[in-house]
């Protein structure tokens, strides 16, 4: 019998149980239990903030109860892992199957629509690794989540942020608001190698996140908070690739400086207090650049009073135009009704709030 498998399943099949053995020795596998150790550690070290102001929103807390099965994942899962990640897109392979002629039609021409406004070449089409699916257009995976990365590249390129990232000699500072399951950082990431990647969220994402970009990204350098006392968090931030902050202890480290703060699809789910004390922040640090794809509020949260207008008490918003449509749409909907729908927003540092 294989090593370290349950002996209740010995008899089963011999290659099925050698396969197992092998996927619990893979990089992706040995890199999930790392995550694991960090995130119960993060856990119970933040315990006690989640006591006193620091929960989740009332929808978050919901959420994060439905994939606590992540904590205690068999290599099978992560392996495909990302035919998890519905837990917090809702997107799943089925509705990606080769049948679907006239749906991949749909997305074959919202990816030409995107490529005409792309005029650098920012497309990254979705990564074959941990169960990655989509239509397969020209030989590339593409679905909503690759999608909606192009609008976002798209709108940083021609809002002029993201030139500076891919030609960047210096290092630059890029950090993240809530990054799901890691799919927009590893599109970053691939595009612009010379920046260190900082991911905030709740502990339990990073089981996806962190996850999924050591897997990209195999020999990428990666601090957790708390692998090193608070204040040493940043230090030699340079030859880090990406650091995972949680939410709890966002304001606990300080970097020397960052030149870029991104939220997608994810102000818009929290409270005001919770949008509020990011934008401060961000713009607190120096921050250059604010970009926001999110809808002002969604329909469900009832925590918070608006995403643009919190963000331009600390930032000049300049809406970037992508198509008629929101990301989650094809190009036959009805367009958004004005002032509705996700806009894309690239903020400009403000002297003076
Ligand atoms: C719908 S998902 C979007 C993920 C990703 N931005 C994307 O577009 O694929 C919302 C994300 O925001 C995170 N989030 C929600 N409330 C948060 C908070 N208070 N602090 C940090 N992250 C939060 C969630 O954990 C999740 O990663």
């Amino acid at each position: 019998m294989a090593a370290g498998v349950d002996p209740s399943i010995e008899g089963v099949d011999s290659a099925w149980l050698e396969r197992l053995d092998t996927l619990r020795e893979s990089g992706a596998y040995r890199s999930y239990l790392r995550v694991r150790r960090e995130v119960l550690s993060l856990l119970s070290l933040g315990q006690n903030r989640r006591m006193t102001g620091h929960a989740p929103s009332d929808y978050w807390s919901g959420e994060l109860s439905r994939f606590e099965y992540m904590l205690d994942a068999s290599p099978l899962v992560i392996e495909q892992l990302r035919h998890h990640t519905h837990n917090l897109t809702g997107l799943l392979p089925q509705h990606y199957r080769e049948s679907l002629e006239s749906k991949k039609t749909q997305f074959a021409e919202k990816l030409a629509a995107l490529r005409k406004l792309d005029e650098t070449g920012v497309w990254v089409p979705e990564a074959r690794q941990l169960g990655g699916f989509g239509f397969d257009i020209d030989g590339e995976l593409v679905n909503i989540d690759t999608l909606k990365f192009y609008e976002v590249l798209i709108a940083l390129e021609q809002g002029a942020v993201l030139g500076e990232m891919r030609e960047a000699t210096d290092r630059k500072l890029v950090w993240e608001i809530g990054a799901g399951w890691g799919g927009f950082p590893y599109q970053f990431k691939t595009l612009c190698p010379n920046v260190t990647y900082v991911i905030t969220d709740f502990p339990e994402l990073f089981l996806f996140s962190a996850t999924y970009l050591m897997a990209a990204f195999p020999e990428a350098r990666v601090r957790f908070y708390g692998e090193v006392p608070a204040e040493e968090t940043f230090m030699g931030w340079q030859e880090l690739d990406f650091v995972f902050i949680p939410d709890m202890f966002h304001a606990a480290v300080r970097p020397e400086r960052v030149d870029l703060t991104i939220n997608m699809v994810s102000f818009q789910e929290m409270t005001t207090q919770q949008v509020e004390t990011y934008v401060r922040r961000a713009h607190a640090l120096d921050c250059q650049y604010l970009y926001s794809l999110n809808r002002d509020r969604s329909h469900h949260n009832r925590e918070l009073s608006n995403v643009r207008s919190i963000l331009s008490q600390y930032y000049w918003p300049r809406e970037v135009p992508m198509l008629p449509v929101s990301y989650t749409k094809m190009l036959d909907a009805n367009p958004d009704m004005p002032g509705r729908g996700y806009k894309h927003v690239v903020g400009w540092r403000r002297v003076r709030t």
